[in-house]
């Protein structure tokens, strides 16, 4: 098995952050909220968490989907949360969406929020299970939840055959960050034993499609 090459935490450098946002993310984006109420047909309103929203295409989605929610959106990165502002903002959903500039780890809320989502932050994350242990305190308990993320590969030759797969037209920046991202992710395999060892058996690993392992269920 191709063991797992760390890329930085955050996307901290302007350009990458301006070309990330640029990238056409619809369908998975879009697939992204659609799955969380295909998972949670009961679930319409409260204060919903993304941790590591980036330039803040989900938050907007989810928000336009679930009308009586409010969405905080955290990204320790400044140019992805500059753009995730001024998004909501061109959205016209600047009073329902709140963004805050702060490493999730750091994050503490006044209370916590009735769900929480997170779309391909995990593989930034060198210690994954800081990642599972904050969702457990920042979430309700009985909550939704709803992680995705990249599935590493078995080896860099089927990482870039990925990427000639599914970003041959894009950017050359968004290609080198896309392959090093796949590097960086975790198995499923792994998924499920970081679940097992934060006591996380009610959360269920899926694997959607050839790139993608998707966590669901309610935190207890
Ligand atoms: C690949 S982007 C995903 C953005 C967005 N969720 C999406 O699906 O389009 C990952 C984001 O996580 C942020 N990030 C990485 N580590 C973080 C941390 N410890 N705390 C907060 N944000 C972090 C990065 O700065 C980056 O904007």
């Amino acid at each position: 098995m191709m063991p797992r090459v760390l890329e930085p935490e955050l996307m901290s450098d302007p350009e990458q952050a301006l070309v990330y946002a640029q990238a056409d993310f619809e369908k998975e984006n879009q697939g992204f909220v659609d799955r969380f109420r295909e998972n949670y047909p009961n679930f319409s309103e409260g204060h919903v968490l993304d941790l590591g929203c980036g330039p803040g295409d989900i938050p907007v989605r989810f928000a336009r989907a679930f009308p009586a929610c409010r969405i905080t959106g955290v990204d320790a990165s400044e140019p992805m949360i500059g753009l995730a502002g001024a998004a909501a903002k061109q959205a016209g959903l600047a009073d329902r969406i709140t963004y805050r500039c702060e490493r999730f780890q750091a994050v503490s809320l006044v209370e916590p929020v009735d769900a929480a989502v997170s779309n391909s932050l995990l593989h930034h994350v060198p210690n994954p299970l800081q990642f599972w242990y904050r969702l457990r305190q920042l979430v309700k308990p009985d909550s939704p939840v709803l992680v995705m993320d990249l599935l590493r590969p078995d080896s860099p030759e089927e990482a870039q055959a990925i990427v000639n797969r599914y970003a041959a037209k894009e950017p050359e920046i968004l290609r080198r960050d896309f392959y090093n991202s796949l590097l960086a992710a975790f198995t499923e395999d792994e998924v499920a034993a970081q679940l097992a060892e934060m006591n996380l058996s009610r959360l269920i690993v899926n694997v959607p499609d050839d790139r993608h392992w998707v966590v669901s269920g309610i935190i207890h």
